[in-house]
């Protein structure tokens, strides 16, 4: 089964035939809210609103190991983060859907490991390579397939929110290599590789960072909203022809 994290803008599948909703508790505490059941296209599903149904809940705020541990004890073998982001590097301007391959962590204070109590031995998890290869592969495949452009990699670098940045610490971000910013992307992807749950993200550019393209001043929020709207239509598409092997 495959789950599906939705971020800001994607709190409903609307092509989501929906067959029942549940209510999980964890040993983490609760996820951001009920797990939402059904099929997409060719597939078992299961969403979650990561930011609540009523995008209530800020990013630091997120209860990423109660939603993570929630997907997996659901049955879900895979899952595909959705995330909306701030545009870096000079090709990925506002519109564009982006499978990132690496992560920078600028968060702190956040849950980030399922490790944090005393029992059984340390286990230091490989991160090297942050995203499933798997997913990824078939998230851009079938973006391929149907004819949407996704861009093939990039460095995604989490802050912790909820304020945007500054033009300076993006700048710095540019230096550190990061090519689009977000604040939802750890600890969720270290935390899934815990639960050895594969794992990608779908990541749409809903604005230049600050400092960047028309952004220079300031964060021009009046067109994010249309922006989120059409390219989550385009992630819709690709969740729908993705089919788990
Ligand atoms: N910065 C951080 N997170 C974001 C942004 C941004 O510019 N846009 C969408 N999520």
């Amino acid at each position: 089964m495959l789950g599906i994290i939705g971020g800001s803008g994607l709190t409903q599948l609307a092509n989501l035939d929906v067959s029942h909703r549940e209510v999980v508790r964890t040993p983490y505490g609760e996820p951001s809210g009920p797990l939402t059941f059904g099929r997409i296209g060719c597939q078992d599903v299961v969403f979650v609103a990561r930011h609540g149904y009523g995008h209530t809940i800020p990013p630091h705020l997120v209860n990423y190991r109660a939603n993570m541990h929630a997907l997996q004890t659901s049955g879900v073998t895979q899952t595909i983060s959705i995330a909306s982001v701030g545009g870096i590097r000079g090709n990925l301007g506002p519109g564009t859907l982006v499978v990132p391959h690496q992560i920078i962590d600028y968060t702190w204070g956040r849950e980030m490991t399922f490790q944090s109590g005393t029992e059984g031995p340390v286990v230091h998890v490989d991160f090297t390579e942050p995203y499933d290869g798997e997913v990824r592969k078939r998230l851009l495949d079938v973006a391929a397939r149907i004819g949407e452009d996704v861009v093939d990699g990039a460095v995604y670098a989490t802050t912790q929110g909820p304020r945007l940045e500054t033009a300076a610490e993006i700048e710095r971000m540019r230096g550190d290599g990061a090519d689009v910013v977000g604040m939802t992307g750890m600890p969720e992807a270290a935390l899934a590789r815990e639960l050895q749950l594969p794992y990608a993200a779908l990541c749409v550019v809903s604005n230049w960072a600050a400092g960047r393209g028309d952004s220079v001043h300031a964060i021009k929020f009046a067109s994010v909203e249309s922006v989120l709207h059409v390219t989550l239509a385009r992630v819709r598409k690709i969740i729908e022809g993705y089919c788990e092997q």
